[in-house]
């Protein structure tokens, strides 16, 4: 199945939330003057920019060249790199690594936890948030039941996507050597641009590995059969509502 393909205006436009709601995880990382921090899958740039404006000194990474090459267009006078979460070295180790909206594309947390532990410094803090355990249930139930009816197959096995308990993902870091701060699993109903084109747009910027191997008009059907199973559940007053719902995570490197 093809990898995830970036639309990088689509994600600092339409889907500008995915880092609008990470502002409030800022407060958490409460990023200090003169502190390094790792802004671990920093997508287009702007919260890395944010983490800058108190004075630390902020390095951005990300898989997606596209991404990165955005990000280094958006702000230039910071320091952007592609690089895989579960396979990365640092020359230097950091004081945080923040992550936000990232760790739920990852279905190998331990690789990733690895990488976390190297690139701190002790008693450095990893502070994240993710899809948890629950998340997008009915989009996913919807998508995986409409595609399997057209005969794609049982995608839910070869789904891209993690979505941890918080038992599970803390114990994964705990095992690891982090000492477990602060976790919290919360709905988080995210309502999408773009009035009843709201949900199509999602599911072609998140899902679209799961529709590549469609036709162009099998798309279209299958778009409007999940929507129709969708418009009960999540949509309200000519707006969809993502049935998100995020883990928050801080863990110190002991
Ligand atoms: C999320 O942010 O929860 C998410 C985004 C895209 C696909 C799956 C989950």
């Amino acid at each position: 199945m093809p990898e995830n393909c970036w639309n990088t205006a689509f994600y600092e436009t339409k889907h500008a939330f995915v880092w609008q709601y990470g502002e409030d995880l800022l407060t958490l990382l409460s990023p200090q003057p003169r502190e390094r921090i790792l802004d671990l899958g920093c997508g287009t740039g702007q919260l890395t920019q944010k983490i800058a404006a108190v004075g630390a000194e902020v390095m951005g990474i990300d898989q997606s060249l596209a991404m990165i090459e955005k990000a280094t267009a958006n702000y230039p006078h910071l320091q952007f790199a592609v690089a895989d979460a579960k396979d990365f070295q640092v020359e230097q180790p950091f004081d945080a690594i923040f992550s936000n909206a990232v760790l739920h594309w990852i279905p190998e947390p331990d690789a990733v936890i690895r990488c976390l532990r190297e690139a701190l410094k002790p008693g450095g803090r990893f502070v994240a948030e993710f899809g948890g355990k629950g998340n997008i249930n009915a989009i996913a139930t919807a998508l995986y039941s409409v595609l399997e009816t057209m005969g794609y197959g049982s995608l839910e096995k070869i789904s891209p996507w993690y979505f941890p308990s918080i038992g599970e993902y803390a114990t994964r870091l705990e095992q690891q050597g982090f000492d477990v701060t602060y976790a919290v699993l919360f709905d988080r109903p995210t309502p999408l641009e773009e009035g009843k084109s709201g949900m199509a747009n999602w599911i072609e910027m998140f899902a679209s590995r799961f529709l590549a191997a469609l036709s162009a008009d099998q798309k279209a059907i299958a778009l409007r059969v999940i929507e129709q199973r969708l418009k009960p559940l999540l949509y309200r007053d000519g707006t969809w509502i993502a049935d998100y719902r995020r883990i928050r995570i801080v863990a110190i490197k002991a």
